[in-house]
């Protein structure tokens, strides 16, 4: 290992896209000795991960879309080395497959090419082991077979697939690496985002049951983030990885049942018996890791263990500024079917001509119209979410009017509409 020639990053000029996200924002925390330059839109990450980082004068952050070439030309002015983790994830792209494979598939070759046009040194290139799909035979080494289940496992397959060939076509200087299961502070547990650890955590924060998708005997390769971190580091440094693949997990596998009842025990000191829902579409059922070739390139061993991890996780939760409820009312039961069903991606198609048929049976509800819903109801007041805004003008657009109103019965909006405008609703 001691002789393996590498790239030092001290000293060096380094961009991480998606750096306000989970891993990223470790990532950020753990280049202590470089200039870090951060790319993320802010979909999913947010600036209070960057709390520490933005405290030193060399890190700094430029909100902006890795698909946006300009923007990303910007980003790359001086840059030496490349840490790729913008993404959107595996949830996402249940509800939304177009958006999560233009950001993970084209986004990362938009980000290859002008990375290439920039004379960048090194491309770290953070994949997935959502790529594999479930295993096939385990440990699962670099050479196991890819059949993801999800377009995030394909889209995150495709972007790894063109950064393997910009290095075969253009001796490009791309590493890929495929993190297993992630987890510690700063994880998601909101939204479509919410991951399965920090989840568990705020249930039983609240002396809830666990919600367990399947019938909990699925397994992952859990590995901690500040690990993950500091090996990404590592691989991107080591000269003998370029236009090579490897896996950064701890190999070794967990039940999410036996997951479930470890994070009961270390949040509410008790076993809290779970409750079992029908199986997430498209999720893995087993999942270990062959890190053989990062022990063999890099020395790899993770430091953290499971158990210290969810302690840890636990601790960044009891911590949090917000109670424990409010933490709870941040999730949803179920996390991906609430996510709108193909919102972005049909914003995203061509506007049909005025008069012709619109997708009005798209479940267009998400969480925030359901609670706004709610709270009318409960208060008599009229209210609506931001996204029910947002489809509105869809619609109006696709019609070529100026106002649309969603509603089961007609009736009420042009009432309402009406009597704020002073007028009846037979006389419009
Ligand atoms: N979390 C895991 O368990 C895990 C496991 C394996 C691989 N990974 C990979 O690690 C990387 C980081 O994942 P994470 O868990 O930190 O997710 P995350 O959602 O916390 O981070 C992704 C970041 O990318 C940003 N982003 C999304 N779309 C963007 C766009 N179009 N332009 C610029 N920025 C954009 C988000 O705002 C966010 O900050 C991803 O590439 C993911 O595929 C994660």
């Amino acid at each position: 290992m001691s002789d393996v020639p590498i790239m030092k990053l001290d000293g060096r000029t380094v961009l991480v896209t998606g750096g306000a996200g989970f891993i990223g924002s470790h990532l950020v925390d753990a280049l202590q000795n470089c200039r870090v330059r951060i790319l993320d839109d802010l979909s999913t990450g947010r600036t209070a991960n960057l709390a520490s980082a933005c405290q030193r004068p060399d890190v700094s952050l430029i909100r902006g879309d890795i698909r946006d070439r300009e923007c990303v030309a910007k980003a790359l002015d001086g840059v030496d080395a490349i840490f790729h983790l913008a993404c959107r994830g595996v949830r996402h792209s249940i509800g939304n497959p177009l958006e999560n494979h233009e950001v993970n598939a084209t986004g990362t070759l938009v980000l290859l090419s002008e990375a290439r046009r920039a004379g960048v040194q090194r491309f770290l290139h953070v994949s997935s082991s959502e790529v594999y799909g479930t295993a096939r035979q385990v440990p699962m080494d670099e050479d196991h077979p890819t059949f993801p289940e999800t377009v995030y496992g394909a889209s995150k397959l495709a972007g790894e697939c063109c950064a393997r060939a910009f290095h075969r076509t253009y001796g490009f200087p791309s590493i890929i690496v495929r993190p297993f299961n992630n987890f510690g502070p700063r994880s998601h547990h909101e939204g479509d985002s919410g991951e399965v650890i920090p989840r568990f955590v705020v249930w039983a924060l609240n002396g809830r049951a666990p919600i367990i998708f399947g019938d909990g005997t699925q397994t992952r390769d859990f590995i901690y983030v500040e690990d993950t971190a500091f090996w990404l580091i590592r691989a991107a440094e080591c000269d003998d990885l370029i236009g090579q693949t490897i896996n950064l997990g701890s190999g070794e596998e967990t039940a999410i049942g036996t997951l479930a009842e470890m994070v009961c025990q270390e949040v509410a000191k008790t076993r809290i018996l779970p409750e079992y829902r029908p199986p997430r579409p498209g999720d893995v059922q087993r999942h270990r890791a062959d890190v053989s070739r990062a022990r063999k390139l890099l020395d790899f061993r993770p430091r953290f263990s499971l158990a210290a991890g969810i302690s840890r996780v636990a601790q960044y939760f009891r911590e949090r500024p917000e109670s424990a409820a409010a933490l709870l009312d941040q999730m949803q039961p179920v996390n991906w079917t609430d996510a709108s069903p193909a919102r972005a991606d049909e914003a995203s198609l061509p506007a049909p001509k005025r008069g012709a048929l619109i997708p009005i049976t798209i479940p267009f509800l998400g969480k925030e119209e359901e609670e706004a819903i709610t709270a009318v109801v409960r208060t008599g007041w009229v209210s609506q979410g931001p996204r029910v805004a947002e489809f509105e003008r869809i619609v109006a657009d696709y019609c070529g009017v100026q106002e649309a109103w969603p509603c089961r019965v007609v009736r009420l909006p042009c009432t309402c509409r009406c009597s704020s405008s002073g007028s009846l609703p037979e006389t419009k």
